[in-house]
């Protein structure tokens, strides 16, 4: 079991509230990733519901019980931080049993959780290794399994893969999921790559500034961002975001077009513009248009390569049933 609920949590340090009075509930299993901009309380909201930060106020509770005053340890919450905090001098069987020899376990069922941990993860070749003779994606793989056989009711990742190269991201990106469809453990995963947070989750959880944006899964918020910074903040490359006259055409404020809702044709369109930098990704082409009548150059996607250059005259086609509308406020209209 772990089921997650903060009821009016809040923390502040000194004067400076960090997080205002916040409500969410992560269900049994869920994989929930906490996603926003550096300094948003993401890793602040962590640490309090690891026990690693006391509370101003409010409660959580898990499976029901208020653990609000319950240590780190009694809480039954592996976390995994982005530095590995491997012992080096321990071989990799040793850090993985660590929890499990502190807590007193006998040897048989240490050894056993040890290599049955080792096995989900590809690591029985390692055990006898020590961090040091490892490569990054391996160690973090450590990290994990040391949380893993202490058999928690929920993980707690921050930012796990910051430290690995772009290429190893992927790949332990998958192995997560991966590790999450087997094992079925609430896990509550923190980042600021808004792409992780896309490919993993079942439900992001958008912070700003302490305060949760929206919380939907993640073709929710793709489809229907609540407001202009969750608009801007998922999807890559980022919506295009139009005020103005165009806007007020269309009611709104500003309205928002992603760039993969967006036709090209150098005959014929809404939009004249003239192309500026492109971006050749063999997959899919990032072309960047200065557009007659709209402020930023408008980003468009296209799929494999097409035949256009700088200075290239154009016209833009949105797809109406794509645009997005915002109030003055920068929140959605239905
Ligand atoms: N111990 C502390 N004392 C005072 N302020 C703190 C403390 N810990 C965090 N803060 C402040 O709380 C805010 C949230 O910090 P937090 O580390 O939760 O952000 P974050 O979203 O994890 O950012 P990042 O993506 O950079 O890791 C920041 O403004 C930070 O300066
Ligand atoms: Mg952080």
């Amino acid at each position: 079991m772990g089921r997650i609920t903060l009821d009016k949590v809040r923390k502040a340090f000194g004067d400076v509230q960090v997080i205002p009075p916040l409500d969410l509930t992560i269900e049994d299993g869920e994989f929930v990733v906490f996603v926003g901009p550096s300094g948003c309380g993401k890793s602040t909201l962590l640490r309090l519901i690891a026990g690693l930060e006391d509370v101003s106020g409010g409660q959580i509770r898990i499976d029901g019980q208020d653990a609000t005053r319950v240590p780190p340890a009694k809480r039954r919450l592996a976390m995994v931080f982005q530095s590995y905090a491997l012992y080096p001098h321990m071989s990799v069987r040793k850090n993985i049993a660590f929890p499990l020899r502190m807590a007193g376990l006998d040897k048989a069922e240490q050894d056993k959780r040890v290599n049955a941990a080792a096995d989900v993860l590809n690591l029985t070749d390692y055990l006898d290794r020590r961090p040091g003779q490892l490569s990054g994606g391996q160690r973090q793989r450590v990290a994990i399994g040391r949380a893993i056989v202490r058999e928690p009711a929920a993980f707690l990742f921050d930012e796990p893969l910051s430290n690995l190269d772009a290429a190893l991201r992927v790949g332990m990106r998958l192995e997560i999921s991966e590790l999450h469809k087997r094992l079925k453990t609430t896990m509550v995963y923190v980042t600021h790559d808004q792409v992780e947070a896309m490919t993993m989750a079942d439900k992001i959880v958008v912070l700003r500034a302490g305060h949760i944006e929206q919380v939907g899964s993640p073709l929710e918020l793709y489809r229907a961002p609540r407001n202009l910074f969750v608009a801007g903040f998922i999807g890559s490359p980022k919506m295009n975001l139009i005020g103005g006259a165009l806007a007020a055409q269309h009611d709104a404020t500003t309205i928002g077009i992603r760039p993969e809702h967006i036709a090209v044709s150098t005959d014929a369109g809404d939009w004249h513009g003239t192309v500026g930098v492109s971006e050749h990704l063999g997959s899919d082409t990032f072309f960047h248009v200065t557009c007659e009548g709209i402020a930023e150059p408008v980003t468009v996607r296209v799929g494999g390569e097409v035949a256009l250059h700088y200075g290239d005259s154009v016209w833009l086609t949105p797809d109406k049933s794509q645009i997005h509308r915002f109030d003055t406020e920068g929140l959605r209209i239905a």
